[in-house]
């Protein structure tokens, strides 16, 4: 694993956009996984200002999720799709063809992640993952204790993942969904290369524990440490307890 540590957020943000914008460079047509929560959005800006300068050419770039609440209707403004269809799609001028994700309002959600493993496998495996990391030391919406040989599945989320992400739901933890669909822990160490960023203090636990604890399903976000090819870049707030 590479520890990769930066002065802020926004520093982060251009790392790892330049890093995609070299990956579509050699493979324009990439299938890029990306994650959603406030962390990767200087990811998502600073990629966009390339494309909008010409530096790189996104136009032919895949895009895949990473996970999903259950029960919101696609349309809703934070069904995860809405949210990447707005900060990731339309910044990069691309359309939904270019998408895929899990279907959180499938009647048979069991079939539905079952098929989102199969959709990833036949788009010919994630190039480049990024990942964000709960305060509990979460990927994806894989809560503490997940399989790390976990695949796409449905998952019930924590008080304290509820109470962090009640923020994008006016505040309102009863807003919050209970259930999501996410990538396994097994199906996100199949992609090419992962990349995790985190900032800020409130994330210098789960980093420690990410990168210098023992492998283990009580700090989800551990398990890069199995992969030949991670990448974790953190500010210096979230880089305090290294
Ligand atoms: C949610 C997402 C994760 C994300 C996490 C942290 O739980 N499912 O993918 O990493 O939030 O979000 P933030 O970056 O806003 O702290």
């Amino acid at each position: 694993m590479e520890v990769v540590i930066v002065s802020d957020a926004k520093a982060g943000g251009e790392l790892i956009a330049e890093a995609m914008a070299e990956l579509l460079r050699h493979k324009p047509d990439a299938l890029l996984g990306v994650a959603t929560g406030s962390t990767p959005l200087p990811i998502y800006q600073a990629l966009a200002a390339k494309v909008d300068s010409g530096a790189v050419d996104a136009s032919r770039a895949r895009v895949a999720q990473l996970d999903e609440y259950v029960g919101l209707p696609a349309e809703h403004p934070e069904s995860y799709r809405s949210v990447l269809r707005r900060e990731v799609l339309e910044p990069l001028g691309l359309d939904v063809d270019a998408f895929i994700g899990p279907d959180g309002t499938a009647e048979d959600v069991r079939a539905a992640c079952e098929a989102y493993d199969k959709a990833l496998a036949e788009a010919g495996g994630v190039d480049l993952q990024l990942l964000g990391i709960g305060t509990d030391g979460h990927i994806g919406f894989n809560e503490p204790c997940s399989s790390l040989a976990s695949r796409t599945r449905i998952k019930t989320l924590t008080e304290q993942t509820r109470v962090d992400n009640a923020r994008f739901f006016e505040g309102d933890i009863e807003q919050v969904p209970h259930h999501v669909i996410t990538q396994g822990i097994g199906t996100i160490l199949e992609a090419r290369h992962l990349v995790l960023l985190a900032t800020g203090e409130g994330k210098a636990d789960a980093v420690a524990a990410t990168v210098e604890g023992p492998i283990a399903a009580v700090c989800p976000a551990s398990a890069l440490q199995l992969h030949p090819h991670a990448t974790v870049v953190v500010d210096e707030a979230a880089a305090s307890k290294l």
